[in-house]
């Protein structure tokens, strides 16, 4: 089995994104190159779980590994303080001890939880994700935030804790919804806009490729986007600056996400249109062409996904974007793209330029 790497560096955290197709079964080797304990629990859910556990599990007791499965429910909203409660309890009742590690087996809920729950254990143990959603693959496995919701607000409590490896299996995609597919190239598009313009032509050439899942493709994408991201948070690694452009979309999508009561959208669709809003207004405000503008809007509709802003008062589109972390003195810091493949982040004051295209 051919698996490939790619290395994100922190100092003496750094670590190895392993890549490839039907690799979930080198886990076990991969982990015994590392210094990892004996004992390990998988966290999934019956979802993933069922198509992946057993292979995961296999490869790890082959390694020698004494395993746990742990299960929570799938969804957004079981990612909070109660799932990470049983997640504790489990580790407890197993016996996991501070040399012992966890593995994240899931999309970017299993992902983030299992990280928080890393992170808090026993004062933190390491642990190891293997995303299994594209957005996941992607996105929230590689930079090491990990976090749960409160009922005051989403991600509110949450922890830095990098991964000691990522493992990205891209055939367990096959199982994945269309919808979560699509939803998750928002995230990729992202990185070509706001990174690498030779990404983004990429994407537009081989659009068919990749709606068809095409696997050479699906590899070349994935890398690139974790390779794109990984050299944005080894810059800033906390979010104290340049980290922010990662956020590109993502001030109108955050209030998209909370019209709609976080039900109507899935997160890159609310992205997409976040994106297209935020393509439109840097070329109003003389950083990108309109052609520039034409080609990212032509991308995001050809991978069937949004541009178009719900219909809804500016005042309660301001609300929203108010609330938003990068909020500060009453402006918002927004991202604008700089053309095509590079980035910039502005404070803004000015909301009836913010929200000149929204419409009621
Ligand atoms: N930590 C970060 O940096 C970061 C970044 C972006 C997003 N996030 C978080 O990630 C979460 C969203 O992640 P997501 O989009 O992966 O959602 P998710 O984890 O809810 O997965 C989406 C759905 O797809 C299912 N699924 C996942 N992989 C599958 C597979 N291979 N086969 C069949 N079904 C599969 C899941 O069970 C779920 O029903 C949010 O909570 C968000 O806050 C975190
Ligand atoms: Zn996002």
């Amino acid at each position: 089995m051919k698996v490939d790497n790619l290395s994100v560096h922190f100092g003496h955290r750094s670590y190895e994104i392993h890549f490839g197709a039907g690799i979930l079964s080198e886990l076990g080797e991969l982990c015994r190159s590392l210094s990892l304990g004996e004992k390990v629990a998988v966290i999934t859910n019956p979802v993933i779980g069922g198509s992946y556990f057993h292979g995961v599990s296999a490869s790890l007791q082959a390694a020698g590994y004494s395993v746990t499965g742990v299960e929570i429910p799938d969804g957004e909203s079981y990612k909070c303080s109660e799932t990470v409660n049983s997640i504790y309890d489990s580790l407890i009742s197993a016996g996991l001890t501070r040399d012992s590690f966890l593995v994240a087996l899931g999309g970017g809920v299993v992902g983030d939880i299992t990280g928080f729950a890393a992170s808090t254990y026993l004062r933190g143990v390491p642990f190891i994700q293997i995303p299994t959603s594209l957005l996941a693959q992607v996105d929230s496995s590689v930079g090491g935030k990990t976090g749960i919701n409160h009922p005051l607000g989403k991600n509110l409590i949450g922890t830095f804790h990098q991964p000691c490896m990522v493992l990205i299996d891209i055939s367990t995609l096959e199982t994945l919804p269309e919808r979560e597919y699509i939803s998750g190239l928002a995230e990729v598009i992202k990185y070509g806009v706001i990174c690498d313009r030779s990404f983004f032509e990429y994407l537009a050439e081989n659009r068919s490729a990749i709606l068809k899942r095409d696997s050479e493709c699906l590899l070349h994408v994935i890398r690139t986007s974790c390779a794109l991201k990984a050299s944005v948070v080894e810059q800033d690694e906390k979010e104290s600056g340049y980290r922010a452009i990662l956020n590109y979309g993502h001030s109108f999508a955050h209030a998209i996400e909370g019209l709609t009561d976080y039900s109507r959208f899935l997160h890159g669709e609310a992205v997409a249109m976040g994106m297209a809003q935020s393509a439109i207004l840097s070329e109003m405000k003389g950083y990108a062409s309109p052609d520039d503008t034409q080609r990212i809007l032509e991308l995001i509709r050809s991978m069937n996904l949004p541009t178009e802003l719900i219909p809804s008062p500016a005042m309660s589109y301001r609300r929203l974007m108010q609330r938003d972390k990068k909020v500060r003195d009453g402006g918002i810091h927004f991202v604008f793209n700089k053309g095509i493949g590079a980035a910039a982040i502005e404070k803004v004051s000015d909301w009836d330029f913010l929200l000149k295209n929204v419409s009621q």
